[in-house]
């Protein structure tokens, strides 16, 4: 059976930051067939009727069709703490998260939240996300099964940390490196699911879980590892007393073997001009958290790294305020105005979708419109609310259309949202 979404189709041929909006493509009349897990075709509407005459058609008028989005770092354990108030990173962590952490030595409070978590992203419109875990190995399964209920494409990984958290928050080098690979044969590449390996940052991990991981990761090429970088200047300063014999902060990560394709750092805000020069070079790729940076008061991402390296977008749940990929958009445009950068509409759009997926490196299956991608879908009401419609209806193009449901557009734009071919909202 085919199924034939109709709408304006919104897809990238190019990367909107070497290119400019032209690397994206509307189509206005459009559609998208769904046959299975894959999208089948794209193409005008009358056509794509002609060629499906049996398919089943949803028809969504002048509403958008995009690749769903992709959250490219979250820690799903933080949901029933998110907005939380008056803390800056470290009393952040050791305050709200650390405790809130603790909770998941129960395997049942883990599946509670983990779908939770997962109910509330989908209903934002987000089929993927790049989510930390907890110390707890029950809080990876809770997540991969909660997500493998649902169709979708997840990465994640357990939250190793061996020095500087709470006792019943510690593991240690030996145990980090035998669970994590326990989890990564239990789940990486079973269903859509891929195990990341994930130190939480420098403070929490001793060099020797690090180079434990990295030995890790070695062994296990294809996985990527996600961790923290640069975030807060104070945590910079922890990190330069931690680690006198580095030269800088990613350099507690490269000389255990933790840089190179396929690392995804969090934030990297404060960096020197030599984590910039070093970052580019190894073909790392960068996530801009820009509600979390202004919460917690991090600082202000330079988005002109997207022209270097691979940059995705990032809610950084409970550190970011809102689950929401529309309002990380809005908070990525602030960030940029503050820097003097006017980021598009399609450059936005696109680090929600394409640019995450290639930070995350699967950009060959997810993140843009294409026949053969996995149709994760979302379809968007770009007048959802009246005051979105009365901005939108004087819109002269596409863009001018999107960006009032960028910039005030919330759950209530999701007017439907397809994983791995079904309908799941
Ligand atoms: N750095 C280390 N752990 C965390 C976390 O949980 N959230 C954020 N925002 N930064 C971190
Ligand atoms: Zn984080």
């Amino acid at each position: 059976m085919t199924d034939l979404i109709l709408g304006q189709v919104l897809s990238y041929t190019g990367d909107p930051f070497a290119e400019g909006p032209s690397a994206a493509r509307v189509i206005t009349d459009g559609a998208v067939a769904v046959e299975g897990p894959h999208i089948a075709a794209v193409g005008q509407a009358a056509d794509l009727r002609a060629r499906y005459p049996r398919a089943r058609v949803h028809d969504h008028g002048s509403k958008l069709v995009s690749a769903g989005f992709i959250d490219a770092h979250v820690h799903y354990p933080q949901t029933a703490i998110i907005a939380s108030w008056g803390k800056r990173l470290i009393d952040w962590l050791n305050t709200y998260t650390f405790p809130e952490e603790m909770r998941f030595a129960d395997p049942a409070y883990a599946e509670e939240i983990a779908n939770r978590y997962l109910d509330l992203v989908l209903a934002r419109g987000t089929t993927t996300v790049s989510t930390y875990a907890t110390i707890h190995p029950a809080s990876v399964d809770a997540i991969f099964s909660a997500a493998r209920t649902r169709g979708m494409r997840l990465f994640a990984g357990k939250t190793c940390m061996d020095r500087n958290a709470p006792d019943g928050l510690r593991d240690s080098a030996r145990s980090a490196y035998d669970d994590s690979k326990a989890l990564l044969e239990k789940w990486h590449g079973r269903d859509r699911l891929a195990y990341v390996i994930t130190p939480r940052f420098s403070p929490t991990s001793t060099p020797e879980q690090l180079h434990a991981l990295g030995q890790l990761w070695h062994e296990h090429p294809d996985c990527l590892m996600q961790t923290h970088l640069c975030e807060q200047t104070d945590e910079i300063a922890w990190v330069r007393d931690l680690f006198p014999q580095s030269r800088d902060y990613l350099d507690t990560y490269e000389a255990q073997g933790l840089l190179r394709e396929g690392a995804v750092y969090g934030h990297a805000i404060h960096l020197s001009d030599r984590e910039r020069a070093r970052l580019i070079e190894a073909g790392a790729s960068l996530v801009h958290c820009p509600t979390s940076n202004t919460f917690i008061g991090s600082g202000l991402f330079d988005m002109t790294l997207a022209h270097h390296l691979r940059v995705g977008l990032a809610t950084d749940t409970g550190g970011g305020s809102n689950f929401s990929m529309l309002r990380t958009m809005a908070a990525a445009y602030e960030v940029a105005q503050l820097r003097g950068q006017s980021l598009h509409p399609a450059q936005l759009w696109w680090l929600a979708t394409q640019g995450s997926a290639r930070a995350l490196r699967c950009e060959d299956r997810i993140g843009t419109i294409a026949p053969g991608m996995e149709a994760d879908l979302v379809v968007i009401d770009l007048a959802s609310t009246p005051a979105i419609e009365q901005a939108t209806r004087r819109a002269e193009n596409l863009w001018q259309a999107v960006f009032p449901t960028i910039m005030m557009g919330d759950d209530r734009a999701v007017a439907e949202v397809w994983v791995g071919g079904r309908r799941r909202g």
